[in-house]
């Protein structure tokens, strides 16, 4: 399966300058001139900085590594080589936010060497683009430096002014670490956050975007506060079961640092910078990668109306998802997720990770008979896999579990990985982690499996390689709203995590709950001090717009979506885009995006906000000039208020044009959604 790419290499320019050279400064700017690094030796140590427009942004910043039984690669550096390229190539997304990409940069490779023995060298590669920049460092093969153990990273982020950040903490130990609310203050008082950190200059004039690129064979980087009260953030890499961080042999190539820079927040997304610092795909064939809407046995178990584990309530049931097969296949969706099919969820299942079977099902459970039911009815499963971090217990598995999936028709699966540490005391994150989520995406592209992973590593774009790898969590998704000890998601949430964790890619937020109570589900009143969805019904609407994934989940129980006319609008989202518009927006105060579908004429907007009711006037300047469109709106009702009147949807139809400009009126916590088909 495996071939070089798809290109679409419209221009490609490589020169080499300057070598050799011995100059202490080098410099390279974007395309567009505004983003300039510089790489210079000072002191015999390696900096970088950025500037845009002329003003710096971060101030020379120190790189290098510490090793384990090793000298520290840092000190006593000179610039022995640099070398250039410019590249300028569009290239196809298989799916995406967006359908085409360009990658146009300038790249500067600046070698430095030791000047004293053992004389070992390193290469820093740096590309810059219109909408940021990433370097890597390069560790080529060498007598001085063959095997090694990374004890730490020394890149460094030197602040010129303070901005302001959005973040999660990444403190370890802690369970499902990346599932968080986020909090925003100056970057001088962050302690060890996670990537990708949103950030915005002081005066306001630039957001940047810190994170990495291509995490394939390293650990997975967060950043630390490098002394207490100043501006300079320092790489954190997760360690493995005995403190080290990276073990390697020459030649090796770390993961990219990324700092993406816009001008306003709504240039933010779509991102694709990241995309453009990882290799093209490696799958010689991708029809068979399908965006595409699920449901699934899922919530009953967070809302514990039905159980993982067997017994009366367990949900997966050869009858039950023969309900929820008929249900996709009444309303076109293309998949049922099933959780709770395979044996090892009785007592403690975080506890008996290695108890595990992946091919073992439940006496009432009949894999392949639900396979074949879900065949006739032109629906496929998504089969779940929750290893509570028994890597080992999922490795020895992998293959035959993922034949026998491919034997039965079943092309996409949901790993899970509740989890503090592994089974083997490693870090969630750790090189351990890296090479283990690896394994299984390659396993599963053999296969021709789709994966949907919870619990993952942050995505560092290697969807691009393996478009296989389709969605993930990474966050805090609607399962909180079901049980979490503090209420649920509040408000604001998912207009943080759209310029913050979306930047990074795809969430499986799973959308769409409409008992936003969850009373009508489990039967009883809920008590105040209670979870429950804290956004109007139109807002779960707007998530599906605003959340980009290309597995959407229709996430409420099939009952819930009885009787509702708003429902049609999860019926008619699309999941796969040609384009993304984002149309207003304010961290943490609401966002409007616009994108239209993969291969039709058909836009979506969706508009969500925090507990503030807004009215947003938004031009529809983006659709095809003098033609004419039909925009069926989907608008909080009188009155609605996410705390007591959640439910009230007003459904609307009118004609639009490029010309109009439509004021959607949100609700506190409410959102709006909008289909724009054209007229004919
Ligand atoms: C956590 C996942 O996020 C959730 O979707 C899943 O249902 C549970 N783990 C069980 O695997
Ligand atoms: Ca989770």
């Amino acid at each position: 399966m495996v071939r070089t790419s798809r290109l679409l290499v419209l221009g490609l320019a490589a020169t080499a300058l300057l070598r050799p050279v011995a100059r202490a400064q080098v410099l390279v700017a974007s395309p567009d001139g505004r983003n300039q690094v510089t790489v210079q030796v000072h002191d015999g140590k390696l900096y970088y900085g950025l500037a845009r427009d002329g003003r710096a942004l971060i101030l020379p910043s120190l790189l290098g590594f510490e090793f384990q039984g090793a000298p520290p690669l840092r000190d006593g550096l000179r610039i022995t080589d640099t070398t250039r390229q410019s590249y300028d190539a569009w290239w196809v997304q298989p799916w995406g936010e967006v359908a085409r990409v360009r990658d146009h940069h300038n790249e500067l490779a600046v070698t430095v060497e030791e000047t004293a023995a053992p004389g070992r060298r390193f290469t820093v590669r740096v590309r810059a683009f219109d909408d940021g920049v990433g370097f890597r460092y390069e560790l080529p093969e060498q007598s001085g430096l063959a095997e090694f153990a990374i004890t730490d990273e020394l890149t460094q982020f030197s602040f010129v002014d303070n901005p302001r950040a959005w973040w999660i903490p990444s403190d370890r130990p802690r369970m499902d670490r990346s599932e968080m609310l986020y909090s925003a203050g100056p970057v001088s008082l962050l302690r060890r956050v996670q990537t990708p950190l949103t950030m915005e200059s002081q005066d306001g004039r630039t957001f940047l975007v810190i994170h990495e690129a291509d995490l394939a064979d390293y650990a997975r980087m967060s950043l630390r506060g490098s002394c207490i009260e100043c501006r300079v953030l320092q790489a954190d890499l997760a360690p493995m079961n005995d403190g080290i961080k990276v073990r390697g042999r020459t030649p090796f190539v770390t993961p990219w640092r990324s700092i993406q820079l816009a001008d306003r927040v709504t240039d933010l997304a779509p991102a694709v910078l990241g995309l453009n610092l990882n290799p093209p795909s490696v799958l010689a064939r991708t029809d068979w990668i399908r965006p595409m809407k699920y449901v699934g046995i899922w919530w009953g178990m967070h809302i514990g109306a039905m159980t993982w584990s067997s017994g009366p309530k367990h949900g997966a049931t050869t009858a039950n998802a023969k309900r929820y097969i008929d249900f996709a296949a009444a309303n076109g969706f293309g998949s049922v997720l099933v959780e709770g099919w395979n044996t090892g969820w009785d007592g403690d299942w975080i506890a008996n990770r290695n108890a595990f079977s992946f091919t073992q099902a439940y006496p009432d459970y009949d894999l392949a008979a639900v396979a074949a039911y879900a065949r006739e009815r032109g629906v496929r499963l998504i089969v779940h896999n929750e290893t509570s971090g028994g890597i080992q217990n999922y490795e020895r598995q992998l293959d035959s579990a993922f034949a026998l999936y491919q034997s039965l028709g079943l092309d996409a699966i949901k790993t899970g990985y509740v989890t503090d540490t592994t089974a083997e005391g490693h870090s969630h994150w750790s090189q351990y982690m890296v090479r283990h989520y690896r394994r299984v995406i390659e396993a599963a592209a053999r296969h021709g499996i789709m994966l949907d992973v919870h619990e993952p590593l942050h995505d560092t774009g290697e969807r691009r390689t393996w478009p296989n790898m389709m969605t993930r969590e990474g966050a805090r998704g609607q399962e909180y709203n079901a049980w979490s000890g503090d209420g649920g998601n509040p408000p604001e949430h998912e207009t943080i995590l759209f310029f913050t964790r979306l930047l990074a890619g795809p969430m499986d937020y799973t959308p769409g709950i409409f008992d936003l109570l969850i009373e009508r589900s489990t039967g009883r009143p809920r008590r105040p001090d209670e979870p429950r969805v804290r956004t109007t019904l139109a807002k779960q609407l707007a998530l599906y717009v605003t959340i980009y994934s290309p597995l959407q989940m229709a996430a409420d129980l099939p009952e819930n979506y009885e009787g509702q006319p708003a429902f049609q609008f999860i019926r008619d989202v699309a999941v796969d885009w040609d384009t993304t518009r984002v149309l207003d927006g304010r961290i943490g105060d609401y966002v409007a995006v616009a994108r239209r579908e993969r291969g039709g004429q058909t836009w979506f907007v969706g508009a969500i906000t925090d507990e503030q009711g807004r009215t947003l006037e938004v031009p529809l300047s983006f659709l095809t000039p003098g033609k004419r469109y039909v925009a069926e709106i989907y608008a909080d009702g009188p009155k609605a208020h996410w705390l007591d009147n959640p439910l009230p949807v007003t459904i609307t139809r009118r004609t639009v044009t490029a010309a109009t400009r439509l004021r959607l009126v949100l609700a506190p916590g409410g959102g709006q959604a909008i289909r724009i088909r054209p007229a004919s």
